[in-house]
């Protein structure tokens, strides 16, 4: 088989740059090691950037996602049993972000890529990655494939084969494991805040969240090794109540919880996002800790950058697109890095039992409430930076 970019991994990256790459005439292969059901009901983000919003609907998918998704114009930060709401609209010129559930951005595409008679492979197994011949072999429906391509973007997250199939020595890893995870809910009941809640409490952190005005979206700090096995539905709700707690009575309506699960806290960065005729893009390269809401769309906004190179060398015989591609990227990444690391260590309990540190918390939240430079930096990098 041939094709001029194998894709490997159809999550948002991988099939956000497959319709990239057909809209410019770009012939590419998507290869998925997961099941369809499986890859379209994984809960995961759910808050998309205007950028993702516009790339979507650009991209001819983002019909159901103007229907249901709900836009935000602002969100609340609660500390000291008080909200502050930072009005995220008007820092930054009308700007918004749009609540859509992950796993319905990767159905919209996945449909949007199979009706128009896009080549997409669910439960590949096996996948081998040459980044030098650009080669990748695979095993489907029982049959070893070669795909030859002129180059191979590795889409395929975290926990993938692209970027392992590099030599040693070439990459440089960023690393930084924080010492807690988040418990996740989804539960069927109406959100119990118009927008959402990043609360520092005593306890540690709470998140409230939403996907329709019927399913609440809820996270828990908690320790990093935590067994779910001791989080029965009762607990969870009562450690929600007495983090979200304010001192004017703020109630929290709960209701069947229809999934849970814990999600480990990470930052980590490769340097550089390539390697010969293999680009990295998304989670492959890169994790950022979920507190500033920027995997999902770093992800897309990697891709897009990778699409502009190749939509530039394949017109043009420009490489300097993809020449550049990693610096380019990485600009973004530590932007967002940053970002995310800093509403991590403000909301998050850090160490357990040093007083200092959560007045120091308090002092920052407190300044970015009433500052308006610098909730004003704050709203700017939530909503997404235009240029980095
Ligand atoms: P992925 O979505 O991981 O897609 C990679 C795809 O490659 C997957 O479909 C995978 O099955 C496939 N794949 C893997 N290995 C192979 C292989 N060998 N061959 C072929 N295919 C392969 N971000 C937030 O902003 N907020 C959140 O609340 C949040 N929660 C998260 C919870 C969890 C459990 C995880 C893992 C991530 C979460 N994220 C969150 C991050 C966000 O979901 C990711 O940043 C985003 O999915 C990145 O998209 P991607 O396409 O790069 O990678
Ligand atoms: C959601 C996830 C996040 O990581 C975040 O910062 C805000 C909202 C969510 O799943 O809705």
């Amino acid at each position: 088989m041939r094709t001029q970019v194998g894709i490997v991994g159809a999550g948002p990256a991988g099939l956000v740059l497959a319709h990239r790459l057909r809209r410019a005439g770009i012939d590419c292969v998507v290869l998925e090691d997961r099941a369809r059901e499986y890859v379209e009901q994984r809960v995961r983000a759910g808050v998309l950037e205007q950028g993702t919003v516009d790339t979507l609907i650009d991209l001819g998918v983002g019909e159901r996602l103007q229907r249901e998704g709900l836009v935000h114009h602002g969100l609340e930060l609660r500390f000291g049993g008080a909200g502050h709401r930072i009005p995220l609209s008007e820092l930054t010129g009308g700007r918004a972000i749009t609540l859509y559930g992950q796993q319905k951005v990767v159905e919209d595409l996945i449909a949007g890529w199979l009706a128009a008679g896009g080549d997409l492979r669910f439960e590949v197994d096996d996948v081998r990655v040459d980044p030098e011949r650009a080669r990748v072999e695979f095993t489907h429906d029982g049959a070893r494939h070669t795909l030859d391509c002129d180059i191979i973007a590795g889409c395929d997250g975290f926990h993938g084969v692209c970027r392992p199939s590099i030599p040693n020595g070439v990459l440089r890893a960023y690393e930084r494991v924080y010492p807690f995870a988040w418990l996740g809910i989804l539960a069927e009941v109406a959100p119990s805040s118009e927008e959402l809640v990043y609360c520092h409490s005593e306890r540690g952190f709470a998140l409230h969240s939403m996907r329709s005005p019927e399913i609440s979206r809820l996270y828990l700090q908690v320790a990093p090794d935590e067994d779910i096995e001791r989080w029965p539905d009762e607990r969870i709700w009562k450690e929600l109540r007495t983090r979200f707690a304010t001192r004017d009575g703020w109630t929290l309506n709960d209701g069947p919880v229809i999934e849970k699960g814990i999600t480990p806290m990470r930052s980590f960065v490769v340097e550089p996002m390539q390697h010969e005729r293999l680009y990295l893009a998304g989670d492959a390269a890169h994790i950022v800790p979920a507190t500033g809401a920027k995997g999902l769309n770093l992800a897309v906004a990697d891709v897009g950058v990778l699409a502009a190179a190749l939509e530039r060398q394949y017109r043009d015989g420009d490489a300097t697109g993809l020449e550049t591609y990693s610096q380019t990227c990485l600009r973004r990444v530590w932007r967002v890095q940053h970002f995310s690391w800093w509403m991590t260590s403000m909301l998050h309990r850090l160490s357990g039992d040093d007083p200092f540190e959560p007045r120091l918390q308090h002092a920052q939240l407190e300044y970015v409430c009433r500052s308006r430079a610098a909730a004003t930096s704050l709203a700017e990098n939530y909503v997404g930076l235009e240029h980095v």
